[in-house]
């Protein structure tokens, strides 16, 4: 699948320990970041676009990113859903400029080239030239010309694009354990979208990426989550990692009432301070809406997709790469139009503590700068990813980086490193 000919990073070589070192060259290397574009988001993978509830009514389109490269999503006249790079097939312009909107066609600002809600070029402005003099020469190919069709799959109200005629069908990639998880929450009913934040991060989408599947740190560097008992790692719990190893869920059970041993208070983790105590403990009496029980689940499917659910808020995230060290996180919150107030209320409240200003994702947002600042001249050192083994596996743990191992096997593999 991959030109392996051409190595993904001249001159430089994976550590032999395998999954469990990470070569810091990972976070910092420019030839690599050009790879990424080609082998994984132009590659063999399913790249979250929207929500099918963004592209509602006919002519109503998103323009997004696979990775770093635009493109607009859309719904045509005949009700199905398109993707197409954003890019006019003229001289490159960007053909859609608003994040958002409903439209008939898409006309390029630069020369007026025109393209239908499929994105196939149908108009060029003076084709034929004035008074019998310039224009196109005769026969040009309008619909060759066209920008690059992406594929287009949904799967319960989400829709995912893919570059590649090979990558497998959506809900295969995404595999049975973790699909399941993402019904638990989308299979509620229809969606209804309650706010979206736009975040920039000051390091490599990796960084982010991994943060996402390090059950390990949710509880120790995320105060909120360890002092007010929404996520320690000594509650019942668990991890799915899908087979490949690029997919994975997280989850955990508040029992109410349940007294928290003193594990985190012994280790002097500086995540657990009981000074702290909540105004409002409203804040926190979630309900059990699904009827499970769990009532913290994140998820990612790879390269760039994640949704999250902390007792009754429900977000969508979107990890894009912005360059080398440049990461834009987007976040969509979101309830079900079926809500009663109260639970709108509820999820509302509740969304204090994600997003970039969040009670527990504003740390997310600052440790992977750390990573960045930290590892400055550090391309030749390694991580070490080594809790709960070498292995990529599913586990009732989480004290466990075996999802991290897991995000870096799919990497190795679509990146051929
Ligand atoms: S660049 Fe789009 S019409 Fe010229
Ligand atoms: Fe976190």
């Amino acid at each position: 699948m991959n030109d392996v000919a051409t190595p993904a990073a001249p001159g430089r070589t994976w550590p032999d320990e395998g999954l469990t070192r990470i070569p810091y060259w990972v976070y910092t290397d420019e030839a690599l970041r050009r790879q990424e574009q080609q082998r994984l988001y132009q590659g063999e993978t399913w790249n979250y676009l929207c929500l099918e509830a963004d592209l509602a009514q006919t002519g109503d389109y998103v323009s997004t990113f696979v990775g770093e490269t635009p493109v607009v999503a859309v719904r045509a006249e005949d009700g199905e859903l398109y993707a197409f790079e954003n890019r006019c097939a003229h001289r490159g312009a960007l053909i859609a400029l608003e994040n958002a909107g409903r439209t008939d066609q898409f006309t390029c600002v630069y020369h007026a080239w025109s393209y239908d809600l499929q994105g196939t070029l149908k108009g060029v402005a003076f084709e034929q030239g004035v008074a019998g003099k310039g224009g196109m020469p005769p026969g040009f190919d309008k619909p060759a010309h066209s920008p690059r069709k992406l594929r287009v799959a949904t799967t319960c109200g989400l829709v995912f694009g893919s570059f590649s005629d090979d990558v497998p069908d959506l809900e295969d990639y995404i595999g049975e354990a973790v699909l399941g998880r993402i019904r638990r929450i989308l299979g509620k009913g229809e969606i209804e979208v309650l706010g979206r934040f736009t975040q920039k991060l000051p390091n490599n989408w990796k960084l982010y990426f991994e943060n996402v599947k390090d059950s390990y740190h949710a509880s120790l560097l995320h105060l909120f989550l360890t002092t007010f008992d929404v996520n320690r790692l000594t509650q019942k719990g668990g991890l799915i990692v899908s087979e490949d190893g690029g997919n994975h869920v997280s989850y955990s059970m508040v029992i109410p009432d349940e007294r928290h041993g003193s594990e985190y208070r012994d280790q002097g983790i500086r995540s657990e301070n009981q000074d702290y105590t909540l105004h409002d403990t409203s804040f926190l009496q979630g309900t059990d809406e699904i009827g499970d029980g769990i009532t913290l689940q994140i998820l990612s499917v790879f390269p760039g997709f994640v949704l999250g659910q902390v007792w009754n808020s429900f977000v969508v995230r979107q990890v894009l790469p912005k360059g080398v060290d440049e990461t834009e996180l987007h976040w969509t919150y979101f309830g079900f139009r079926e809500d009663t107030p109260e639970q709108r209320t509820a999820r509302l409240k509740q969304l204090n503590l994600v997003g970039p200003a969040g009670l527990v994702s504003m740390e997310d947002g600052c440790v992977g700068g750390f990573v960045q600042r930290g590892i400055a001249t550090a391309e030749d050192e390694r991580a070490v990813v080594q809790m709960g083994g070498d292995a990529t596996s599913s586990s009732d743990t989480r004290a466990t980086e075996a999802s991290v191992r897991g995000f870096w096997k799919a990497y190795r593999r679509h990146m051929g490193l």
